[in-house]
């Protein structure tokens, strides 16, 4: 069966039916560009045929995109360019042909998705918050190589094409009406004859497209020399946010500046070309790995079915807790349980204004934001926990504190009640040691902000059951979190390969390191943040408690913790909440920069700051961090290579371009790995030692990723 439907109609419009059977989404894979090729020869031949309608028969998508998997498969450069080429002649010909053609969009249109729509004679769209239109290439390490890079600013203007290429930035459908990326919008049912309407519309001249009216300002800055600026200021900015680590947004620019400079063919040209290195080259290959992996997360784990949670219950209504209720909303009423009233006001204010942000983006309307902040109720009593089915703690970091709140909550709930703790660090086993039915006691470790952070470390320990973690596990999926599933052990997967990584820069800063060069090699190897950075954002007082607690449990590993932190703490240095850490920051609601606190150099052993090597320096955070992955996996912490790279690049910002520990490891050979290892193990200490299994992998010549 085919993936595209032809009905033709006796008004003498055709109607293209995208309807994939092999999944719930429409995707371009060669097969499908093949078959779209021979629809349009038969339609550009039948003359009973004189205009078309492209539209989805998937609930939610139009076309999502391209085919990642045959992306991924691509190792030549002339596969992924002839594959581009194929695209453009393909798309010219539905833009070119005299019989009119209308895209029907009641979807995503991503990608491909909305590269085919950009090439249609008029686009019409659902009034719906479930279309969505983008090319989000870039994020794939890819661009958009049919013809978007030409069609799309073109249509929309230079200045609003830009971020839409340069960062995968996504349209709703009534904004996409105000920029002109669609001619029309339309109710969600019916969308169909609608667009067979305009079809018909635009072939006896009833419809005509209008172009868009351009404010002078735009008018300006497409004018040659304001285009010159533009470029410019985007180049500059990708290269600052960038550092020049990501090829794709800067052949992105490349290609819009050709079609500018030579015209479309030789855009189109442009792009083929560099597709082709860009899909066949390491970045896109990691990224699109990323990609894969996070859709197979949602999947479920095994065949225990989830338990239904109707209703919530969050304990501790602070930072984490009103993080948590806010995206739990939509899935099921939340009581929130706080023994401060403070506690509750504020936490009903971030909802609420979370919710309002999402009514500002169009992902949601009032009524909608009303309907589901009426959903929250705040007490401070623990009998409102009865009918819970799910609890998530996110009271203070302390043993006792959640062994208490775990013991109250048993009293209340029945025995099908999941326990979930939000701990950072401490073992749920530990918290569960007391409790009555150990098998509902697991961890869900969310990461902060929780509404913008995409995952979540689920924990289990000995005794929790498989449908706990099913039921757990299902509810996350629908909060929209990547989930991995890791054992129980200090400091779970993240914070345990976090814990040596920012050991070991408070060790460089003890050698003699400047805090600020120490950040940029870390921004410069491809992290978000520098160190130093995250030590005052997380809070040194956190940092000192997570080193006193996971040190010694790594001790004989040469891995015990510097005792700097709980020094710098005692001082009275606690990170950004107190304005005062590695960094000096402005007052609170004040605007400036944070400055180097050169006092603190005085408590780090005092020696005189040296310049150092900055690659090597980014090279001994990363291969700690790396080193403690294998480990993790070795032991069974973790199950899979591919968790612990989802784990790190979306928990703690491991480069993404690298694909993650594991695939940073492969890219450098575990021969090579284990030489590197052995030699920061001469010059360092013991705690570089390379893990046994990747000593066993250099040996027989492994990789994690096979294939
Ligand atoms: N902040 C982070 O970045 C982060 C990230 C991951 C996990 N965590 C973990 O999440 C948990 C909460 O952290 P947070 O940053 O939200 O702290 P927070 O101080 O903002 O909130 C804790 C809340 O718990 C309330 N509380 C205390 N005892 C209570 C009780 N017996 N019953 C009900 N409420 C009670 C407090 O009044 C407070 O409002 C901690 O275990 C922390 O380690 C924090």
């Amino acid at each position: 069966m085919g993936a595209i439907r032809v009905t033709k109609r006796p008004d003498g419009v055709a109607v293209l039916t995208f309807d994939n059977p092999k999944g719930k989404v429409n995707i371009l894979s060669p097969e499908v560009v093949e078959e779209f090729r021979a629809v349009i020869d038969d339609i550009e031949r039948d003359p009973g045929v004189k205009a078309c309608v492209l539209v989805s028969a998937k609930p939610d998508n139009f076309i999502a995109g391209a085919d990642l998997k045959f992306f991924l498969s691509i190792r030549d450069p002339v596969v992924g360019e002839r594959f581009s080429r194929e695209g453009h002649a393909l798309l010219d010909r539905v833009a070119g042909s005299s019989k009119p053609t209308v895209a029907a969009i009641a979807g995503l249109a991503l990608g491909g998705g909305l590269e085919v729509a950009l090439a249609c004679h008029y686009r019409l769209a659902a009034d719906d918050p479930k279309v969505v239109l983008g090319l989000p290439e870039v994020q794939l390490g890819l661009l958009p190589a049919g013809g978007g890079t030409v069609r799309l600013p073109r249509l929309v203007g230079l200045p609003a094409a830009l971020p839409m290429m340069l960062t995968g930035r996504r349209v709703r459908a009534r904004k996409a009406l105000k920029m002109g990326l669609v001619d029309a919008l339309t109710s969600p049912g019916g969308i169909e004859e609608t667009a067979i309407r305009a079809a018909l519309g635009l072939l006896d001249g009833s419809i005509r497209r209008s172009a868009r009216k351009r404010p002078w300002t735009e008018r300006l800055l497409e004018s040659p020399p304001g285009r010159l600026l533009l470029f410019r200021q985007a180049r500059k900015s990708v290269l600052a946010k960038t550092r020049g680590l990501y090829p794709s947004p800067l052949s992105i620019l490349d290609c819009v500046q050709t079609g500018y400079a030579k015209g479309p063919a030789a855009g189109y040209d442009r792009e083929s070309v560099l597709f082709g290195q860009l899909v066949a080259g390491p970045e896109c290959k990691a990224l699109i790995g990323l990609f894969e992996a996070t859709t197979e997360l949602k999947k479920p784990l095994d065949a225990t079915p989830p338990r239904p949670v109707e209703r919530l219950a969050v304990l501790g209504g602070g930072f984490m807790g009103s993080g948590i209720a806010a995206v739990s909303l939509e899935l099921a009423p939340v009581v929130v349980r706080d023994l401060s009233q403070k506690a509750l006001e504020g936490c009903a204010r971030s909802v609420y204004s979370g919710l309002s942000k999402r009514v500002q983006s169009g992902a949601i309307s009032r009524f909608e934001r009303d309907r589901l902040f009426s959903r929250l109720h705040l007490t401070q009593e623990a009998e409102a926990l009865r009918r819970a089915g799910l609890v998530i703690e996110a009271v203070f970091e302390d043993l006792d504190l959640k062994r208490k709140v775990l013991a109250e909550v048993e009293a209340l709930v029945p025995a099908e009640c999941v326990f979930a703790s939000n701990t950072s660090a401490l073992p749920i086993a530990s918290i569960a040691e007391k409790a009555l039915h150990p098998e509902r006691v697991l961890g869900m470790h969310y990461f902060s902000p929780v509404p913008k952070m995409p995952l979540l470390e689920l924990v289990v320990a000995e005794k929790t059951a498989p449908w706990a973690v099913a039921t757990a596990r299902a509810f996350a999926v629908k909060q929209g979190k990547t989930v991995i599933v890791v054992e129980d052990g200090p400091g779970f997967y993240t914070t345990r390969i976090l814990s040596p990584f920012l050991n070991e820069a408070v060790l460089l800063l003890e050698e003699g390191a400047r805090m600020e060069a120490l950040d940029s090699a870390l921004k410069d190897f491809g992290y978000p943040v520098g160190p130093v950075t995250l030590l005052d954002e997380v809070g040194i007082d956190v940092g000192a408690h997570v080193a006193k607690e996971l040190g010694p449990v790594y001790a004989h590993r040469g891995l015990g913790a510097s005792d700097a932190l709980p020094r710098l703490f005692e001082a009275g240095y606690q990170g950004r909440k107190n304005g005062r850490g590695f960094y000096l920051y402005p007052p609170r609601g004040k605007r400036g920069k944070k400055r180097p606190n050169a006092e603190v150099y005085g408590l780090l052993g005092g020696v005189p700051r040296r310049p150092m090597d900055r690659k090597a320096m980014a090279e001994r955070l990363a291969l700690l961090m790396a080193n403690e992955a294998v480990h993790c996996l070795q032991e069974g912490v973790l199950s899979s290579p591919r968790d612990g790279d989802v784990g790190a690049v979306f928990g703690l910002g491991f480069p993404p371009f690298r694909g993650g520990p594991f695939r940073y490891l492969d890219a450098l050979g575990a021969r090579q790995a284990v030489n590197q290892y052995e030699a920061l193990a001469k010059l360092h200490g013991q705690r570089f030692t390379p893990a046994p299994l990747l000593v066993e992998m250099a040996k027989s010549g492994k990789k994690f990723y096979e294939g």
